[in-house]
């Protein structure tokens, strides 16, 4: 049902709507940088990828740029360090049922370790800012008019996942109707894994740009001879080639989401495209996998696999997406749903904002990197891993950030 809106015509007609919130960032981060020259890049990413997920994807504005910091893009970007730091209570968080609003939150409420408060604050805050949207938004469906958040809505954003899921819900019958609960789950999940995923990828980026000058520099002269001013048309964008070598090494390199996990749900007998020695030393051309099993998939692992990738496949390198991937690449058959590429996934449930990312990562970098040079900062920023990899000052600072050194190129 969902599909439609996440389809390349949809993100098209949106793709203005991505610009409005790239030019709002653009905005923020120069007033930002009034007496200082260094900011914290990913606090920034983490609020436009909010608000680009709102207005574009629910029809909603959280407001999230506006304001010299945001209450619920915050309580998002805990959700990595948290998440980290509570892995150890993760069965536990799990059939506590945490994101329920009930008897599970409250038993958290009891455990007097930090980041479980801090999990549990996150937890609080989706809910409650998915309630607060989908009962505007259920209430302006039902009365055919409205606002959008503060600001007036306008005709392309009133069709986001949100209207779809709450109008087809009203004309399923009876039977077939989802509880409301229900779809303020399903809102929470989207707004999570729209924001964190995205933000920490832009935040790579940027990170990486950093520290490769060079190839900064060659990317700002695609996009500056491609803008001439003006924002680039979506087709002409998504083409531009080197921005999109520098996308998809990154996602190879670094994909927010290394590693994924999924449980049997029957046993499966899976082939093996290389064979492995089991603990008796006998080959294996294929293992056998029983129901029930929860098997972690290594998806940083396949996208930097040396068999497949070639000896350099643990260095960044956008050029090797200049010329034709090598023919052990094309035939791994790697089951990702994006070039070869597990960090999208793949399958049926695969990430199914693919597209959306993708093309607000190329609107906010064409924006960004015009009026802006990211150099690093003094300070050493180390990646953590958690279910979406974030970025501290330092490897015990509880608190994400990415601060970079940012030098304004024009008049902004
Ligand atoms: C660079 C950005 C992103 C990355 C790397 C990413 C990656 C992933 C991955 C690995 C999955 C797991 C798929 C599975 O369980 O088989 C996933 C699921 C999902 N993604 Fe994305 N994603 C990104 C951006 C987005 C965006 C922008 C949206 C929405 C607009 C989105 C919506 C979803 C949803 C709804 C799911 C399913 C979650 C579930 O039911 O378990 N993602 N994504």
């Amino acid at each position: 049902m969902l599909v439609p809106a996440f389809s390349v015509a949809q993100i098209r007609r949106i793709t203005h709507i991505l610009y409005e919130t790239a030019h709002t960032l653009r905005k923020a981060i120069q007033g930002d940088l009034v007496n200082k020259n260094e900011v914290d890049v990913l606090s920034w990413l983490n609020r436009s990828a909010l608000e680009s997920f709102g207005r574009g994807g629910l029809g909603y504005s959280f407001d999230a740029l506006n304001s010299e910091t945001n209450e619920f893009a915050n309580a998002i970007q805990l959700f990595g360090p948290a998440f980290t730091d509570t892995a150890v209570f993760a069965p536990l968080v799990e059939h506590l049922n945490l994101g329920a609003a009930g008897f599970g939150s409250r038993i958290m409420g009891y455990i007097p370790i930090h980041a479980v408060k801090q999990l549990r604050y996150a937890v609080n805050s989706l809910r409650s800012h998915s309630v607060k949207v989908y009962n505007e938004k259920k209430a302006m469906i039902t009365a055919k008019s409205g606002s959008m958040g503060n600001q007036p809505m306008n005709e392309d954003i009133s069709d986001g996942i949100l209207s779809k899921l709450i109008q087809a819900n009203t004309k399923a019958k009876v039977e077939d109707r989802l509880e409301d609960d229900e779809i303020i789950a399903q809102m929470s999940t989207f707004i999570f894994a729209a924001t964190d995923t995205t933000s920490a990828m832009m935040s790579r980026i940027l990170h990486l740009l950093s520290e490769h000058p060079e190839v900064q520099e060659r990317l700002r002269a695609e996009i500056t001879d491609a803008r001439g001013g003006q924002d680039i048309p979506y087709d002409q964008l998504v083409q531009l080639p080197y921005l999109d070598a520098v996308c998809k090494e990154t996602l190879r390199m670094y994909p927010p989401v290394p590693i994924w996990f999924k449980q049997a749900r029957r046993d499966v007998v899976v082939p093996l495209a290389f064979p492995i020695r089991d603990v008796n030393k006998k080959e294996q051309q294929q293992i056998l996998i029983p129901k029930g099993t929860m098997v972690f998939i290594g998806i940083q692992a396949s996208n930097r696999y040396k068999e497949v990738w070639g000896d350099d496949a643990d260095e960044w390198n956008p050029d090797r997406w200049l010329s034709p991937l090598p023919t052990s690449v094309i035939d791994a058959h790697i089951p990702g749903l994006y070039s070869h590429l597990m960090s999208f996934f793949g399958g049926a449930k695969s990430c199914i904002g693919f597209k959306f990312a993708e093309t607000e990562m190329k609107v906010i970098l064409s924006v960004l990197l015009e009026k802006f040079r990211f150099s690093r900062s003094s300070k050493e920023i180390y990646w953590n891993l958690s279910f979406v990899t974030f970025p501290t000052v330092g490897k015990t600072n509880p608190k994400s950030q990415l601060p970079l050194v940012v030098k304004a190129l024009a008049e902004n």
